[in-house]
Order: C-alpha cells, then sequence, then structure tokens
C-alpha cells in the first residue's frame, strides 16, 4: 500500500448486526479508513449514526475514522467526535459560514479538517477553505443514502477542484463520495482525486466486501497515469 491513495470504507453498507466483524474484515482486505456518515434528517432527509457509533468504532479498529459531518452547524457537535475517536471530521461548506474558522476548531482538538462541496454548489465555494483544509470532499451523489448513481459531472469539478489545489501547492487528500465503483473510480483518480470512499462497492459486493475492497484496491494500483503519482508521497499523511 502506498499513501498517496487511500480507501475510505463507508459502514454505511455494512450490516450493523454485525459491524464489528465487518469492520475487521474490510481492514484485512486492505482499507485504509473507515468513513463513517453522520446524518441529522435536517442538512439531509437520512438520520443514521452519532458520536456512539464512533465510539464504537474507535474500539474496533486502529484505523482511521473519516467522519463525514452531514449536520446542520456541525461546530455544535465537533468535540464530541473528536472525543469520540474520529482521526478526520469533514464539514459541507453549506453548512458553515465561517468555514475557517470551522476548520481551526477541527484541527485545534488534533483531527484532520476537512470541507465538502454538495453537487449542486459552485466549485468556488470552496475558495475560502483551500488553505486551511486537509482534504477537500466532492460529492459525487447527493449526500443522504448510500446506493445512488454517480453524477459524472462531477468529474470536472474534481478537476476543478484539482487545479485549484495544484495552484497553492496543497496536498490536502482530494476525496470523493457516491456511487465509486471499478467503473467511476480510474475517472475521478485521472481527474485528480486521492481518496476514494465506497459503501455499496463494497459492502454490496456479490463475493463480499473482502472481494469489494480487493477490486477497488487492484483499480486503484493498476492505474498508472495520475496527477498525483507524480507528486511526492512524502507530501501527504492520514
Ligand atoms: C452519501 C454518503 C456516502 C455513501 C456512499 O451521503 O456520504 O459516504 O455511504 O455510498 P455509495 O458508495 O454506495 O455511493
Ligand atoms: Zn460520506
Amino acid at each position: 500500500m502506498t499513501n498517496r491513495y487511500v480507501l475510505s470504507s463507508s459502514i454505511l453498507s455494512a450490516d450493523f448486526a454485525r459491524l464489528g466483524e465487518e469492520i475487521k474484515t474490510v481492514e484485512a482486505a486492505g482499507v485504509d479508513w473507515i468513513h463513517v456518515d453522520v446524518m441529522d434528517g435536517h442538512f439531509v432527509p437520512n438520520i443514521t449514526m452519532g458520536p456512539f457509533i464512533v465510539e464504537t468504532c474507535r474500539r474496533i479498529t486502529q484505523l482511521p475514522l473519516d467522519v463525514h459531518l452531514m449536520i446542520e452547524k456541525p461546530e455544535r457537535y465537533i468535540e464530541a467526535f473528536a472525543k469520540a475517536g474520529a482521526s478526520g471530521l469533514t464539514v459541507h461548506v453549506e453548512t458553515c459560514p465561517d468555514i475557517v474558522r470551522t476548520l481551526k476548531q477541527i484541527k485545534s482538538l488534533g483531527c484532520r479538517a476537512g470541507a465538502v462541496l454538495n453537487p449542486e454548489t459552485p466549485v468556488g465555494a470552496i475558495q475560502p477553505a483551500l488553505k486551511e483544509a486537509e482534504l477537500i470532499l466532492v460529492m459525487s451523489v447527493h449526500p443522504g443514502y448510500s446506493g445512488q448513481s454517480f453524477m459524472p459531472e462531477s468529474i470536472a469539478r474534481v478537476s476543478e477542484v484539482r487545479k485549484k489545489l495544484d495552484a497553492l501547492r496543497s496536498s490536502a487528500w482530494l476525496e470523493v463520495d457516491g456511487g465509486i465503483d471499478i467503473h467511476t473510480l480510474p475517472k475521478m483518480k485521472e481527474a485528480g482525486a486521492t481518496a476514494f470512499v465506497a459503501a455499496t462497492a463494497i459492502f454490496k459486493n456479490p463475493q463480499g466486501p473482502a472481494a469489494g475492497v480487493k477490486s477497488l484496491r487492484d483499480v486503484i494500483e493498476s492505474e498508472s497515469t495520475t496527477r498525483a503519482s507524480a507528486r511526492s508521497a512524502g507530501e501527504q499523511s492520514s
């Protein structure tokens, strides 16, 4: 495994009756991060997990916990998620009137600070976050549910963010989330993404989650011509 690219396994499609086993399986199969989708029923229509589940994941695995906050006023809960064991906290620009302040709050608690763009949000809205963020997440579905179809227009949005990060010589992760599978992943990688979230392609793989991880990992490793591969692996951290 190199640290130029990461595969982040979203537990949203896991079998929660066997959560520990599911996480252990994808960890053994070679995922880099565990992605936890937090939804509040306000910013997105669905309601999912809170700090309690993050704390549960923290007891199951040592892997970094990549926590995606799809909630209004995320600053109210950042400390609780950090204390629960989150490694990274990613907040939507749509929910943060002062994104720089929120990213600084995340960093002050020792977590990797990420900023997310929804599909309908102009890419320019990420500009104020670029210098402070250690991860930029470009959604490739409308947030709320796993199992949705990939939005092809998100490929150009990733390219745009990649240009902005490169212009700043930023080593931030460029993460993509939504409909990522063996067909869409190479396109996002080519556009400059370096971190790939997948739920359905892992946990709903007909051959099981380990096979899902392996097929995505093979795609990540087999594609050789990418912008990120030209960059120093040492520039980035988990
Ligand atoms: C959607 C979540 C995603 C979701 C991805 O709102 O942010 O992380 O779990 O699911 P798939 O990989 O099935 O699109
Ligand atoms: Zn997510």
